[in-house]
């Protein structure tokens, strides 16, 4: 799928197939032996800068899979901004509508973790909050013509909902990551997910069912379907994932291969390659 044709119009091939609409985040990891009390000051003993965000790791993702993908987001006007759009545009993604504001900073997760792997982490959002539904207007001859639109929760609701709109009304392939979670979704964001894909403990807050087996996954699928997704695929870590859809309702549990786990917190410490494709 090579771009071909003169700048400025935009022909079929240059059209993104995958465009992602949702958060950017600058990680700033301390590794420490311990994790600090209250008021103290202790040294750690390594220090690292990584991309993450679940927007944009889902962006890379995808652009590693081979998509045409675009990026559209909000970071700040300053240096973790600069060096996020680098970021994005080394990994292949268009950064045509990834937007800088001089009103907040990058958002940021400062994270701390000890020898045995605990963690605590201050997330500030920053940018993504500002990116509003102009923004989307603005993206939304990209938005319109794509094949798949995702979106998660890192950015202001009313963003997401409004970025899922753009693509259902255009009869473009929705996928909603629901992260992070919150039990009062707006009750729109069913209807307009073709796939709706959420972990574990996202499905029972979402559902109020406990979810701790393929079995329960399916039936928090059922309700998540009865709300109106299309699709439902609810992840199980280690277990594989369950899927269930509004014309095949019965819940189809697809086991994971098995593998030897090299880092299991990968939302936060492995953003730094970007494995994260859903979670
Ligand atoms: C599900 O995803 C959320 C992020 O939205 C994460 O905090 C949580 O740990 C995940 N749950 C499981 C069981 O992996």
């Amino acid at each position: 799928m090579a771009a071909s044709g003169e700048p400025g119009k935009q022909k079929q091939e240059d059209v993104a197939a995958v465009v992602v609409v949702g958060s950017c985040m600058t990680d700033l990891v301390s590794l420490t032996s311990r994790l600090p009390k209250t008021g103290e000051t202790i040294h750690g003993h390594k220090f690292f800068i990584g991309f993450g965000g679940k927007g944009a790791n889902q962006c890379v993702q995808a652009a590693r899979l081979g998509a045409k993908t675009s990026m559209v987001c909000k970071v700040g006007k300053d240096s973790f901004g600069n060096d996020y759009i680098e970021n994005l545009k080394q990994n292949g993604i268009s950064t045509e509508f990834t937007y800088q504001t001089k009103d907040a900073a990058t958002g940021t997760a400062s994270i701390i973790v000890n020898n045995e792997g605990q963690n605590i982490i201050v997330i500030v959002a920053g940018a993504n909050l500002l990116l509003n539904t102009e923004d989307l207007r603005e993206a939304a001859s990209a938005i319109s013509r794509t094949k798949v639109m995702i979106c998660q929760l890192e950015v202001a609701p009313a963003t997401s909902l409004e970025a899922l709109t753009i693509a259902h009304s255009n009869g473009v392939k929705t996928l909603f990551n629901p992260a992070p979670a919150m039990a009062d979704l707006d009750p729109r964001f069913y209807t307009l997910s073709d796939v709706f894909c959420c972990n574990e403990s996202e499905a029972e807050i979402l559902t109020g069912l406990e979810v701790s087996s393929p079995e329960d996954a399916g039936k928090a699928a059922l309700v998540l379907t009865e709300r109106g997704c299309r699709v439902v695929i609810v992840t199980l870590g280690a277990e594989g994932c369950v899927m269930l859809s509004q014309t095949e309702t019965v819940p189809k549990h697809i086991p994971a291969e098995k593998v030897k786990a090299v880092d299991t917190t990968i939302p936060y410490i492995s953003n730094t390659t970007n494995l994260a494709f859903l979670e």
